[in-house]
């Protein structure tokens, strides 16, 4: 057998042995390489003669072609069965949507002010919203404490300069609670109505649980024949959805508001073992401890009255919360004053993602 021809069974054994594209790279450096195996035999063609140098070249130059056609067909299938394997393993959804980067946060009151209005939402309330500045009437003496009132002194707040103001006989504040938004709602649309509303209020306070400024929602439904345990009822089922807490114990307390009557606060169940808070129900009745969350109670005859709505034709039940303290409750927040610091580290470590927060709807 002629060297060509040794060299040739050799390199095809080779060539279909090589089971990876690495392999098969290192059959073709030992055959076409510059110091592989054809190019040595190419080189010794200079020794020889004439017709003998002639056929031996045109043999050397046939295997050479030939191997190198059989390993470019070896490296095809080599790549397709690669490609096969990979097609076989990976599994890709292309119907999924790309994943949003994590940029920014939702800050907790957003995030709770949305739980909220899903939970109201779904007991029939629509959301009503009203201004920041407010004029005294629809802040306080329609809701029945006229100018001198003691429980004025319960919100002390930010008055405007009311000599700087269009209306030089009307006193402009920042409004204290949103029981103004319930106000303005009834004077607008009278009854019957089933609103909450959400927002900014404004007291001159400051220390670890009070800010100037803060957050609170209020319900109010008025229509015939509503009664006091549609409040009791309604407030059951929105604190055990807000605290995601099925058998929350609830208790309401008698109190004052000048705008309900009767009026009461409302306390959750809770523990408070080794100086821990846990809002819970305890396994012994007695042992059961309480914490204020909320205020609440018919509304007085005499808003009613100021809203244009007849008291004996219609009546309802109003409550007010904070959305902070609610936050505070649920997430485990210690200190009020650092939500409103915008300090992008509490962000990160208080926030929700936007994109869960959206899923999770
Ligand atoms: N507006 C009251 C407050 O801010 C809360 C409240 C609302 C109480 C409705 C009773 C009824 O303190």
């Amino acid at each position: 057998m002629s060297d060509a021809l040794t060299l040739k069974n050799d390199l095809t054994a080779k060539i279909e042995a090589a089971n990876d594209l690495k392999s098969l790279d290192d059959v073709r450096v030992t055959a076409l390489g510059k110091k592989g195996a054809i190019t040595d035999l190419m080189k010794s063609l200079g020794r020889l003669e004439g017709e003998e140098r002639k056929i031996k070249g045109q043999e050397l130059n046939a295997l050479k072609d030939e191997i190198a056609n059989f390993i470019k067909a070896r490296e095809a299938k080599l790549k397709k069965e690669e490609l096969d394997r990979r097609l076989a393993t990976e599994t890709l959804d292309v119907t999924l949507p790309p994943l949003p980067k994590k940029i920014g946060h939702v800050h907790p009151i957003t995030q709770t002010m949305e739980e909220l209005q899903t939970i109201f939402a779904d007991m029939g309330f629509s959301v009503a919203e009203g201004p920041d500045i407010e004029d005294d009437w629809h802040n306080f003496t329609a809701l029945n404490f006229p100018p001198g009132h003691p429980a004025r002194e319960m919100q002390d707040t930010f008055f405007l300069n009311s000599k700087a103001s269009a209306d030089k006989n009307t006193q402009y504040l920042l409004r204290t609670h949103t029981s103004s938004v319930q106000i303005r709602e009834m004077e607008k649309h009278g009854a019957p109505i089933k609103i909450i509303c959400m927002g900014r209020v404004y007291r001159s306070d400051y220390d670890m649980t009070h800010t100037p400024m803060f957050h609170q929602v209020e319900g109010l439904y008025i229509d015939k024949n509503v009664t006091m345990g549609h409040l009791k009822g309604c407030l059951i089922d929105f604190l055990s959805a807000y605290f995601e807490i099925e058998d929350l114990p609830i208790r309401l307390r008698p109190s004052f508001f000048p705008f309900v009557e009767p009026g009461a606060e409302v306390d959750i169940g809770c523990s408070r073992k080794n100086g821990e808070l846990k809002i819970a129900r305890a396994d012994n009745p007695l042992e059961q401890e309480w914490l204020e969350v909320l205020g609440c109670g018919m509304v007085h005859p005499n808003v009613l009255k100021n809203c244009g709505i007849d008291p004996t034709e219609y009546q309802g039940f109003a409550f007010g919360t904070g959305i902070d303290r609610l936050a505070m409750l649920k997430y485990g927040i210690p200190d009020l004053r650092s939500m409103f610091e915008s300090d992008s580290r509490w962000l990160e470590h208080y926030g929700f993602n936007l994109f869960e927060t959206l899923a999770k709807k």
